[in-house]
């Protein structure tokens, strides 16, 4: 299982240098069977990758450009990531896709890119609620997961794919195990990625129910992520299931 804690724009680099600091010794006893990862801010990164050297804990950006280098203003290349020590990103997440034009060809080739330079990447999709309402939540996937596989048709464990409806995304309303699991075996009819995460609205109240789904193999956290006790508690559910 994978446990991953998406910052989005919160902790300056002090902030993030406390949690990770406090992180390895508050997972004691969970590394078996989970991997941890949390994605700080840019400006946070650094700070992060320092207090979790050699810890079990990766450090992942919360994006990253296609191209080596270039005329990009606002965007980071993989060889600045990999030069801080940062070991994967996230792309294509809901938040890009709504406020800041990404598309399903953009973060597919984000994912290529970072894919083939040896980062981990955690490749997002979902439908909004009007999609779902419309009936239209498989062809929303099937579109955004088919630019995924054909931009890294043979992932490897490197590359997760993380379902966040995005109706349940900070909303505090999350889908109910049944909807998590259905929408996992549909991504994973279309696509031989290893590992699916569940995103939206996962807390420690709820981190068993969806965790326990057979196509849930684990989950992309954004609010419950920032405080290492919540963010802790859902690692130590994902360690329990993943040893019964
Ligand atoms: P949330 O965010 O847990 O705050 O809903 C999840 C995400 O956007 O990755």
């Amino acid at each position: 299982m994978l446990i991953a804690g998406n910052w989005k724009m919160f902790k300056r680099p002090g902030e993030a240098a406390d949690f990770c600091g406090s992180l390895p010794g508050e997972l004691e006893g969970v590394a078996d069977g989970v991997s941890v990862v949390v994605a700080p801010p840019f400006t946070s990164l650094q700070a992060a990758v320092e207090a979790l050297r050699a810890r079990p804990v990766a450090v992942y950006a919360q994006n990253v450009h296609w191209d080596r280098e270039g005329a990009y203003t606002g965007e980071i290349s993989v060889d600045m990531l990999q030069t801080l020590g940062v070991a994967g990103a996230i792309v294509g997440h809901s938040e890009r896709r709504q406020y800041f034009g990404e598309t399903d060809e953009t973060a597919a080739r984000r994912a290529q890119t970072a894919f083939e330079a040896g980062l981990g990447v955690i490749a997002c999709v979902g439908e909004t609620l009007e999609e779902r309402e419309a009936g239209e939540t498989e062809a929303v996937l099937r579109r955004q997961v088919e630019a995924i596989a054909v931009a890294v048709p043979e992932p490897d464990t490197a590359l997760a794919v993380a379902y966040e409806p995005v109706w349940a995304i900070g909303t505090g309303r999350t889908a109910t195990p049944e909807i998590a699991q259905e929408a996992h075996a549909f991504i994973r009819s279309l696509y031989a990625v290893d590992q699916i995460l569940y995103g939206g609205s996962v807390k420690p109240e709820n981190a068993e129910e969806l965790l326990a789904q057979a196509h849930v193999d684990g989950a992309l956290v954004g609010g419950a992520s920032l405080d290492v006790h919540s963010f802790v508690a859902i690692c130590r559910t994902a360690a329990r299931l993943s040893r019964s």
